[in-house]
C-alpha cells in the first residue's frame, strides 16, 4: 500500500513551535516513527509551505497512483479553496490530519476548507492522529 504523508505552512518548523499545542516532536522524527511503525507500507512524505505545491503534490499522488494521502495542510485548510478543489478532483482517499485540535483554539480554525472532501478528520490527538490515519487506512484495505 502506498501512502503520501503530506504536510502544509509551518510544520516544517513543528520542534520550534508551542509544544503546549503541538507537543514536541518534529517532523522528522514523526516521519521515522511512522516508517518505523509500518513497515508493510510504502510511504512518500512531502513538506512544503507553498499552497501551489501542495496542489501539484495531490495531483502528482493521483498520477502515480498512490493509494491515500494523510494530509496536515497546516494553516491552509482553513482557506484554502485550491486544496479543497485538487482533493475533490484526485481519486485517492485523502484523511485530514491536525496535532492540535482546532476547534478549542481561535474561531478562524474552526472551519475547515477540506474537511467536506476528506474521508474523514483527526483533529487534537497530536501526533499519533497520522499513526491513527494510516492505522485506519491500513484496515480498511484489508476490509475491502
Ligand atoms: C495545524 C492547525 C492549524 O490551525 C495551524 O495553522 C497549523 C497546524 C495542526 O496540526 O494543529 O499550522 O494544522
Amino acid at each position: 500500500m502506498r501512502i503520501l504523508v503530506l504536510n502544509g505552512p509551518n510544520l516544517n518548523m513543528l520542534s520550534e513551535r508551542d509544544s503546549a499545542v503541538y507537543g514536541q516532536d518534529s517532523l522528522a522524527q514523526i516521519t521515522s516513527e511512522l516508517v518505523q511503525s509500518f513497515g508493510d507500507i510504502d510511504f512518500e512524505f512531502f513538506q512544503s509551505n507553498a499552497e501551489g505545491a501542495l496542489v501539484d503534490r495531490l495531483h502528482a499522488a493521483h498520477r502515480a497512483g498512490v493509494d491515500a494521502v494523510v494530509f496536515n495542510p497546516g494553516a491552509y485548510g482553513h482557506t484554502s479553496i485550491a486544496l479543497r478543489d485538487a482533493i475533490e478532483v484526485i481519486t485517492p482517499p485523502v484523511i485530514e490530519v491536525h496535532l492540535s485540535n482546532i476547534y478549542a483554539r481561535q474561531g478562524f480554525r474552526h472551519h475547515s476548507m477540506i474537511a467536506p472532501v476528506c474521508i474523514g478528520q483527526i483533529s487534537g490527538l497530536g501526533a499519533r492522529g497520522y499513526f491513527l490515519a494510516v492505522r485506519y487506512l491500513q484496515r480498511a484495505a484489508a476490509e475491502a
